[in-house]
């Protein structure tokens, strides 16, 4: 069964905005885990715009789960996060500038950095390192060639596409993605943008999806419901779609 991990840098987005001590991304992290999530999600970006290095300090203290920390290849963050040695590493690109993550890593571009990162990762206690690709198959082949033991696909393109025959076509790419990374070993991951509403359809027709990383969709629902009831629901409809339903 795909499992639902939960990202809570909105919540300390919201915290920063105020310039103040609360909402707590910990008291967020721990309401996901009441309402059923298997894991936690956070990026610490260069810029520290929402997650703070004593918010990671605390998660890692505090929360008995898995946790999956989301950075991109500059040292002082890979340093930071072999310290804390979290069971998932996903490592993606990051410009200053984007509001979001905005594509998924060039693999081939990075390959030397990442032969470097990757077993830097591994050696600090790391379990798995994902790197965040787009379904383009030189990406995946480059992402077992540098030694990363999982992937996890980027789905923006997926969530954002208006028409049904763009996400029809995305789909079969998706599904082909999946099965290549899991000839090659990868363990298949997937991520942003996704929500109540779409997916089902991604759900359904996706095979070895082992982890779904959802943010935002479940934040802003969260707002109305509270964070146990918005996780609860996501995850109910993540079980009632596996894939060839
Ligand atoms: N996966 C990765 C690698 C991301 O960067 C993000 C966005 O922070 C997500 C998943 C979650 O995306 P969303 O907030 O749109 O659910």
């Amino acid at each position: 069964m795909t499992k639902l991990l939960i990202n809570i840098d909105h919540v300390a987005t919201l915290r920063n905005a105020r310039r103040e001590t609360f909402p707590d991304p910990l008291e967020a992290a721990q309401a996901c885990l009441r309402g059923g999530a298997a894991g936690i999600v956070f990026h610490l970006r260069e810029d520290r715009r929402h997650i703070r290095d004593e918010d990671v300090r605390r998660f890692a203290a505090e929360l008995d789960t898995k946790l999956d920390f989301e950075l991109s290849l500059a040292p002082e963050i890979v340093d930071i996060c072999c310290d804390v040695g979290p069971a998932l590493a996903t490592l993606v690109p990051e410009r200053r500038e984007e509001v979001t993550t905005e594509g998924g890593l060039d693999v081939t571009a990075n390959a030397q950095r990442l032969r470097t990162v990757i077993p830097k990762l591994y050696d600090s206690g790391v379990q798995q390192v994902a790197l965040f690709v787009d379904p383009v198959p030189s990406q995946i082949q480059a992402a077992a060639d540098v030694g990363a033991n999982a992937i996890e696909l980027h789905t923006g393109d997926y969530a954002n596409a208006a028409k049904e025959s763009e996400r029809e076509r995305l789909l079969s790419r998706f599904a082909e993605a999946a099965d290549q990374a899991n000839r090659l070993g990868l363990t298949v991951h997937a991520g942003h943008g996704l929500d109540t509403h779409n997916y089902p359809a991604f759900g359904a027709a996706i095979p070895h999806l082992a982890e779904v990383s959802i943010g935002f969709a479940v934040v802003a629902k969260a707002l109305f419901i509270g964070f146990e009831h918005a996780v609860a629901e996501m995850r109910s409809i993540i079980e009632n779609n596996p894939h060839g339903s």
